[in-house]
């Protein structure tokens, strides 16, 4: 198959190499060929790593390497049967390119966009054929998280998010198909994970520290939310919350943080200026949680129950079905097990329960329940 990838950022150079590992033709196409040449640089260096490290073959990286075309003008794409489009996150300039792109291509190429927040119906309507068009999301880094979710569009024509399903398994991901609603499954399920450890920490209830430490020891997260939220960039995690709440006309449930705010406001946006929730300067220590017992089960407990609610709620409206929607945290956010069954090890009452006391003490939608939650 060839095919075609617009932008060649963090995204679109993992996918491309995804693509080409699975014998793919790739053409690479960015309006930047700085960018392209940096990225394929880098690239170059990834693989060069996996042979040391024995993971593949000369033969194979070179393989992969030769697969991919640097392109220099989107008219180089008109041969492909499938675009993946990685470029910066606008509807304006997506469209853009769409449009021109609908130009070039054959009638029976697919068109389709990585983003992680513009509707997948909004994009596919700008053009003039909207069945071809469809969300494929990879996880970052691409070649390293197994998770693609598969967004048709109100318009998208039926077959073909199982064609891009099956086509994603050929290409040794994991994939899912997922609605076409704000955050499509993990970018809104995964929400509380930041915003209740943020409301926590905001309410000096515990510190970063010993909410980090509560969800690596109770939870078996791999990070805590705050280590988790200075790996991403806080800048970038909060601008996700942002696009989530207003996209669901300011639901009360996904709420921005104040705090997430200032921290983007002051340029602490986490490893990638050295400081966020930690310092990443040289010698700078990790200062040690103080260790509390009762408060650590409050913090976990307030935060799985949130998580749990929200798979619940995504459940009953059908997002995506139940394998789907447990794989979908695990392959896309590493989390050490599916929601709904962790809902159920818990106790479904319990984490009712809990988001009722909630919902007590605070008097706000925010700690509203699914309404399918009490009946699990
Ligand atoms: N970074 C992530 O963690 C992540 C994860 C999943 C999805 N996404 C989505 O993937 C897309 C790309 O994100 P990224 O992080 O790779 O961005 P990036 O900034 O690393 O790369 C974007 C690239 O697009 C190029 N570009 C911009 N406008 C262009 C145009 N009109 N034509 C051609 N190229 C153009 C830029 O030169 C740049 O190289 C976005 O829609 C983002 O929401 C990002």
């Amino acid at each position: 198959m060839n095919i075609g990838i617009i932008g060649s950022g963090t995204m679109g150079i993992g996918i491309a190499q995804v693509a080409a590992t699975s014998g793919c033709e790739v053409f690479l196409y960015d309006a930047n060929s700085v960018q392209t040449e940096k990225s394929l640089l880098n690239l170059q260096n990834t693989l060069n790593k996996l042979v040391a490290k024995q993971k593949i073959s000369i033969e194979k990286s070179e393989e992969i390497f030769n697969k991919i075309k640097f392109c220099t003008e989107l008219n180089d794409l008109k041969d492909c049967d499938l675009i993946i489009e990685a470029i910066i996150e606008s509807k304006e300039i997506k469209t853009e390119v769409f449009k021109k792109l609908e130009e070039i291509v054959s009638e029976n190429c697919v068109i389709s966009s990585n983003t992680s927040s513009i509707s997948i119906t909004s994009l596919s309507a700008e053009l003039k054929k909207p069945k071809r068009f469809i969300g494929i999301h990879f996880f970052n880094p691409a070649p390293l998280m197994p998770l693609v979710e598969i967004i048709p569009g109100l318009l998208t024509e039926k077959k073909l998010a199982r064609e891009m399903y099956t086509l994603m398994e050929s290409w040794g991901k994991v994939p899912v198909i997922a609605k076409d609603v704000p955050g499509f499954i993990v970018n809104r399920i995964a929400r509380p994970f930041y915003g209740e450890a943020l409301r926590i920490a905001e309410e000096n209830i515990a510190t970063p520290e010993q909410i980090d430490d509560a969800m690596r020891n109770l939870g078996n997260f791999k990070m805590g939310p705050f280590e988790l939220m200075d790996l991403i960039g806080i800048d970038i995690n909060f601008s996700v919350t942002k696009t989530v709440y207003q996209d669901y006309f300011y639901d009360p449930k996904y709420k921005p943080s104040l705090l997430q705010q200032r921290m983007s406001e002051a340029k602490l946006l986490g490893r990638k200026t050295g400081k966020g929730f930690y310092d990443y300067a040289e010698n700078s220590e990790k200062p040690a949680p103080e260790k509390n017992e009762e408060l650590y089960n409050t913090i976990f407990m307030r935060i799985i129950s949130m998580l749990v609610n929200e798979a619940v709620e995504a459940k009953r409206l059908g997002i995506a079905n139940d394998e789907d929607l447990e794989l979908a945290m695990q392959k896309g956010v590493n989390y050490p097990k599916g929601l709904l069954a962790w809902g159920f090890e818990i106790g479904y009452a319990k984490i009712s329960e809990t988001l009722q006391n909630l919902y007590t003490e605070y008097q706000e939608e925010r700690y509203r329940q699914s309404p399918l939650l009490r009946k699990m």
